[in-house]
């Protein structure tokens, strides 16, 4: 239970760490969260300071989830191999349901982030890496609505909305365990959560399409 513990408040320190409010900060010297949508995402920092730092943003954000849920795989094996976990234990089922909340803490620690007074950016790249790592043909499918809502309406919040939804439905027709379902739809209610302010402007019709600036911050 204690190694479980840890396992979570390490998915949360590593969702936490500030990678698009760093960027912005060094190389523009300014608050990311005071520009744009607010947010300290990737699609803020595409807008803020153009493709080469929002890749890299998106990539090192992808790469925190992919590490949260392989935190988890090597603390199993290392556990396993060392006999601290009782024969009794079915240990598939409770490794799903950890990769799950460490999952969900990284994704929490993206948004909320505790370097950041609880602030940060809509968990989506941070999603998209938990999900490679939990599953890639699901991410990959996820990847698919978003490039196809992406091409056809060129807002990447709509996309990422679609995207969010198409999770949980996406593993249940690849037949994933209970926990997997679970993650798509809570992680995925959170990030439609997290877009309550674009909702509004893609209700009001002035959600920016990519490309296109957002003077104001939220
Ligand atoms: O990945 C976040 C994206 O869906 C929306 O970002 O900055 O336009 O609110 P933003």
């Amino acid at each position: 239970f204690s190694l479980c513990g840890a396992i979570l408040v390490l998915a949360y320190l590593l969702g936490s760490i500030p990678t698009g409010y760093t960027v912005v900060k060094l190389l523009k010297g300014i608050d990311i969260r005071e520009i744009g949508s607010g947010s300290t995402g990737a699609t803020n920092v595409l807008r803020t300071l153009g493709k080469g730092p929002g890749a890299f943003v998106l990539g090192i954000d992808c790469l925190k989830g992919v590490l949260a849920i392989f935190l988890v795989y090597w603390l199993f094996n290392f556990a396993q191999s060392q006999n601290l976990i009782p024969s009794t234990v079915n240990l598939e089922i409770w490794q799903s349901w950890i990769v799950t909340l460490a999952g969900l803490s990284a994704i929490l620690g993206h948004s909320k982030s505790i370097f950041l007074g609880f602030s940060g950016g809509k968990s989506v790249a941070t999603s998209l890496g938990v999900l490679l790592a939990m599953n890639w043909q699901v991410a990959l499918a996820t990847v698919g609505v978003f490039a196809v809502v992406v091409a056809i309406s060129r807002i990447v919040s709509l996309s990422s909305i679609f995207g969010a939804i198409a999770v949980s439905i996406f593993m249940v027709i690849l037949h994933q365990p209970l926990p997997y379902i679970l993650f798509g739809i809570v992680g995925g209610l959170y990030v439609v959560w997290r877009h309550r302010s674009n909702i509004e402007r893609l209700l009001a019709g002035t959600e920016p399409k990519l490309g296109q600036k957002l003077e104001q911050a939220e």
